[in-house]
């Protein structure tokens, strides 16, 4: 029984791994490093290729007595996704389906997919449940969605999947040995620790004046490793006959721009160097999760709170500035 990830050489991939193989699970990963690294991958077995190449990934069912896939290979610039969309539907979409056929011959019936709450676009509600409609507002999303809709449908066929919508991801591995590069991750605590330990960074909040109590967006920030587990509990959630479904993963609490910046502050004990911008087009004001279902469903809740995916996101980056390079 062995569990396949893919894009397990990147950031919430590798931290799944570990995740997996502290959960006793074997774990064998699929990446092409184009956006990971192979650094990332402690302890596990790496295999450098692409998922759309189905002779490769027979090879690598069959060697490997595959049983589940976890699933994150992807590409994920909401920016370059609206710059590049045949990119994003080839990669994203295109050769998802290239892997799920290949799964399919080897009647491998477990799937966990990564997907994203930008699929709601502004929720008119949070904190959204799974029942909000959806609504993506950029290729990104539409992808995302995209392999939702194809999950849903290859249900008949039994294929059992679930799809987590995580929220937003953040922070290190509490060892340090695993975190976010700050010179291709767009997300705001890179962007923010960047501000904090690199002169030449100029770091601006993209508008302070949204209906929120202090004027900031809102959104909920997932500890990466409370996000690795909730894929063991994905997987566990599946051998126990569950039926495919999607799930909220974050914490169900939203911060705003200026908490973090607040909170950065006393964990780095100096203020972030930061100017006040136009509001960004596009940026919903407020998204978090209601997460009751993975509570119910999954038995999974986040454990870690804002100030330890700071503190560690803080270690990494102070320790890593060039990532793995
Ligand atoms: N980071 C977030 O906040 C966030 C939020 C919502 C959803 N997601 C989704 O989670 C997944 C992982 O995100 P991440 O932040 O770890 O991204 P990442 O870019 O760090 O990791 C993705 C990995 O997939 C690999 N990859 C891409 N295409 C591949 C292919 N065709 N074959 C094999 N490997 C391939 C890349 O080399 C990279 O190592 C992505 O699907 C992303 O869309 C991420």
């Amino acid at each position: 029984m062995t569990t396949l990830v893919t894009g397990g050489a990147g950031y919430i991939g590798a931290h799944t791994v570990r995740a997996l193989q502290n959960a006793k699970r074997d774990v064998v990963v699929l990446d092409t490093l184009e956006r990971g690294n192979k650094k990332a991958v402690i302890d596990a077995k790496l295999i450098v290729g692409d998922i759309a190449d189905q002779k490769l990934v027979a090879k690598i069912c069959r060697k490997y007595k595959v049983t589940n896939v976890v699933h994150f290979a992807a590409y994920k610039a909401v920016g370059e996704s609206m710059t590049h969309p045949m990119k994003y539907w080839q990669n994203n979409v295109s050769s998802t389906l290239k892997l799920l056929e290949t799964l399919q011959a080897h009647d491998i019936s477990r799937f966990v997919f990564s997907s994203s709450a930008s699929v709601y676009g502004t929720p008119k509600s949070s904190p959204t449940t799974e029942n909000e409609p959806t609504n993506p507002e950029s290729v990104y999303a539409e992808t995302k969605l995209a392999v939702e809709n194809i999950l849903r449908s290859l249900a008949i066929d039994g294929l059992n999947s679930v799809s987590l919508r995580y929220f937003n991801a953040a922070g290190a591995s509490s060892d340090n040995k695993i975190g976010e590069d700050w010179t291709t991750s767009q997300n705001l605590i890179p962007r923010v620790m960047r501000a904090l330990l690199d002169d030449k960074f100029k770091f601006e909040v993209f508008g302070n004046d949204y209906a929120t109590p202090d004027g900031t967006c809102i959104r909920d920030y997932i500890h990466v490793e409370d996000l690795a587990v909730a894929h063991v509990k994905a997987l566990e959630y599946l051998e126990s006959y569950g039926k495919t479904t999607v799930c909220n993963i974050g914490t169900g609490k939203g911060t705003s721009v200026k908490q973090l910046l607040e909170m950065t502050a006393v964990v780095a004990k100096r203020e972030v160097p930061h100017t006040i911008g136009a509001r960004r087009e596009g940026d919903p004001v407020s998204v978090y999760a209601d997460v009751t279902l993975a509570n119910k469903v999954l038995g999974w809740h986040a454990t870690q709170d804002l100030q330890s995916i700071i503190q560690s996101a803080f270690t990494w980056h102070s320790t890593h500035p060039n990532g793995f390079r």
